[in-house]
């Protein structure tokens, strides 16, 4: 298994990182347009294997915007991950990177594809539904073969302060005793956090917590990465990096494990030619099952504010869309 992340910062370098010591890539390369700082990540990267006992290569390399030859040491790969583009700051929304990332997402996904025809994309880079979608768009990619990463990422954060509100309420809970998923786009007003299915240890969340609990922490959830960025002074790297990495686990050992992902629906959910999260089954040939749970009540409205959301977002590619 041969992984290629594309950018090397905070997110990208945390990707590999994490790849790198769950040992089941025989080769990881770290590339980006900044000369030297894949290389040093990577080679820091290695100086850790002998002290987490992995044995994946970790390589760096540079290639800049539009360098036909760059994306050499990355050909074959089995997965891509595209983590470029520019972070959100403070205050910033993901929407508002989107002039700017698309542009980036769109070249690199051609360099990176013309190297490894064979890949699955797993997308990052922020507004993450969109450029899951421009990249399903420009590359004619079957939709199995592009995803992004958001819902994975989400579900933890509200995993995370539904384990918090537990606490608070008098239950010894961590996030690994709760079940909670997050569907909808990726975004600080739309994502779709199910109560409805959420759990602890399989009892509904509802026999917990009362409903100005259960509202916080869906709230909290869906700013989780705002607030992050303030504390931080840009975007979150250590939760959206093992979340990515999970994707490529599942990917590269046939898992066929359950998460929510951003792909394209094609009628699934009543929607059509767009992508967003809902829950996939990722095993070796990438998205390999769309699961539909059916939506009632708020959260099927919800959930239909956030396809009209990513729609209008989509909307704003402009000439990005090949
Ligand atoms: C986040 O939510 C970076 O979008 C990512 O933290």
């Amino acid at each position: 298994m041969k992984v290629t992340v594309v950018g090397a910062g905070n997110v990208g370098a945390t990707v590999a990182n994490v790849l790198a010591a769950k040992n089941f890539c025989s080769e990881v390369v770290l590339i980006d347009i900044k000369e030297g700082l894949s290389e040093g990540k990577a080679m820091d990267i290695m100086q850790t294997a002998h002290i987490l006992n992995f044995d994946t290569t970790v390589t760096g390399a540079t290639a800049a915007i539009g360098d036909e030859n760059g994306y050499a040491p990355t050909a074959g790969s089995d997965v891509v991950v595209i983590t470029s583009g520019i972070p959100r700051k403070p205050g910033m929304s993901r929407e508002d990177l989107i002039g700017t990332n698309s542009k980036i997402v769109g070249g690199v996904v051609d360099q990176a594809l013309k190297y490894s025809p064979n890949a699955i994309f797993i997308i990052i880079s922020n507004p993450m539904d969109a450029m899951t979608y421009l990249t399903i768009k420009n590359s004619k990619l079957p939709r199995n073969r592009v995803i992004g990463q958001g819902g994975m990422l989400d579900s933890s954060r509200f995993r995370y302060f539904l384990s918090k509100a537990l606490q608070k309420a008098g239950y010894p809970a961590t996030p690994t005793d709760i079940d909670g998923t997050v569907i909808g786009g990726h975004s600080d007003k739309t994502m779709v956090p199910l109560v409805s299915l959420a759990t602890y240890r399989g009892i509904p969340i509802t026999n917990f917590l009362d409903d100005a609990a259960i509202t916080d922490a869906v709230e909290q959830t869906k700013v989780g990465g705002a607030t992050l960025t303030k504390l931080l002074g840009t975007s979150a790297w250590y939760a959206p990096g093992a979340a990515a990495a999970a994707m490529v686990e599942a990917i590269a050992l046939d898992a066929k494990k359950l998460m929510p992902c951003c792909v394209y629906l094609d009628g699934e959910y009543g929607e059509k030619d767009l992508c967003i999260g809902v829950p996939v089954i990722l095993g070796k040939d990438g998205m390999e099952k769309i699961v539909e749970v059916k939506l009632e009540g708020a959260e099927k409205d919800k959930f239909a504010e956030s396809v009209a959301a990513a729609r209008d977002t989509n909307s704003k590619l402009g000439d990005a869309l090949k």
